[in-house]
């Protein structure tokens, strides 16, 4: 006798299933790698979502809970596993595992403890999906996304670091509420390094065209008496008082991600600051990752836009870059 689905489903089509077209893989399923998943998820940017973690009840749990959520979700195959053959045939990858500082730990042992780590997975990424982008999320950002690009062996387009596209977020959240606009209305960026060090480019910052620089030759400077300067003491200052406050930052990290993924994906070819290779600009001449202006499309990053940075701001990033290559130059087994 014929099944319920054979009496209630005459079959048209036939032929082997096709490989997904935007599939987004996201390794690491802790509080920054499930914020990015729900926000490209939301966002109705991936026909596949896998999820890769060494935890597995977590990476059960996790896929399972957003499996059940397939009703109000337009990504209809969601799966996951340890095994890196769960990704194959994604677009795009999200790198956020890794370990975090500890107490007293130093910088060059953190960024060897996941080098090790990475070691493991970037390569698995790779031979699983050849042909994909890569953002590395996990911290310190700049010298995981250089690792990731050395253990890759992908062309430098397809390794991208987030970088300061939060931060540069966090800066215009902040600059457009003191003068009650919104966020996409005010533009400015901050370059350079993610986190402490990273150069906040007052000379570009404007609203409609109108350089605010203009309005205060002295914005951004200690001669300022109006003190813009100390927003950009906000914008590093924030991801502490947020991790002070909830233990962890994952929301706003996770929305910036899937803002890249989208214009990945859609090959908007819109402009974002992240981290990439910048030797041989603004004179820095070692391999190193840091955060400019760039043109992203459906290869990666397309193009870099020259900034007309004032001598101050390039000496900053020069020396951005000369403190991460101190610690890269030091890595074993790369
Ligand atoms: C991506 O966008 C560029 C610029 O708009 C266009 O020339 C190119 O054909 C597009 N490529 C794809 C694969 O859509
Ligand atoms: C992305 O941009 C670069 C630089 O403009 C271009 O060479 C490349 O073909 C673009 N990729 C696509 C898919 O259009
Ligand atoms: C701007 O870009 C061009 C390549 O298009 C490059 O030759 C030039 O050196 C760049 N200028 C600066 C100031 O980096």
């Amino acid at each position: 006798m014929a099944s319920v689905m054979e009496k209630l489903i005459t079959p048209l089509a036939s032929g082997p299933a096709e490989p997904p077209r935007n599939k987004v893989t996201v390794v690491g399923v802790g509080q920054v790698g499930m914020a990015c998943a729900v926000s490209i998820l939301l966002r109705e940017l991936a026909d596949e979502l896998a999820l890769v973690d060494v935890v597995e009840d977590r990476l059960k749990g996790e896929m399972l809970d957003l499996q059940h959520g397939s009703l109000f979700l337009k990504t209809p195959k969601i799966v996951a596993d340890k095994d890196y053959s769960v990704t194959a045939n994604s677009r795009i990858v999200v790198v956020t595992a890794g370990v975090r500082q500890q107490e007293g730990e130093s910088r060059l042992n953190l960024v060897q403890r996941n080098v090790n780590i990475f070691k493991h997975i970037i390569p698995q990424i790779v031979k699983y999906s050849p042909d994909c982008t890569l953002i590395v999320v996990s911290n310190p950002v700049d010298v995981l996304t250089y690792v990731t690009w050395k253990l890759s062996g992908l062309p430098k387009h397809r390794v991208i670091g987030s970088g300061t596209n939060l931060d540069s977020a966090r800066f215009r959240h902040i600059m457009a509420e003191k003068l009650g606009i919104h966020s996409s209305s005010f533009n400015g960026y901050i370059l350079g390094e993610h986190g402490d060090s990273s150069v906040a480019v007052w000379s570009g910052a404007n609203v409609a065209g109108v350089s605010l620089q203009k309005l205060n030759p002295d914005i951004g400077t200690d001669k300022d008496s109006e003190n813009w300067k100390k927003v950009h003491k906000e914008v590093v200052d924030s991801a502490y008082e947020v991790i002070k406050l909830k233990g962890y930052t994952n929301w706003a990290i996770g929305l910036s991600v899937a803002d890249l993924t989208e214009t990945l994906v859609k090959n908007l070819s819109r402009v974002h600051p992240v981290s990439t290779m910048v030797k041989g600009m603004y004179g820095i001449s070692d391999e190193v990752y840091l955060s400019l202006p760039c043109v992203l499309n459906s290869s990666g990053v397309g193009s870099v836009i020259n900034m007309t940075l004032t001598d101050d701001e390039i000496a900053q990033l020069k020396k951005s870059a000369d403190t991460l290559w101190g610690i890269q130059k030091d890595l074993k087994d790369l």
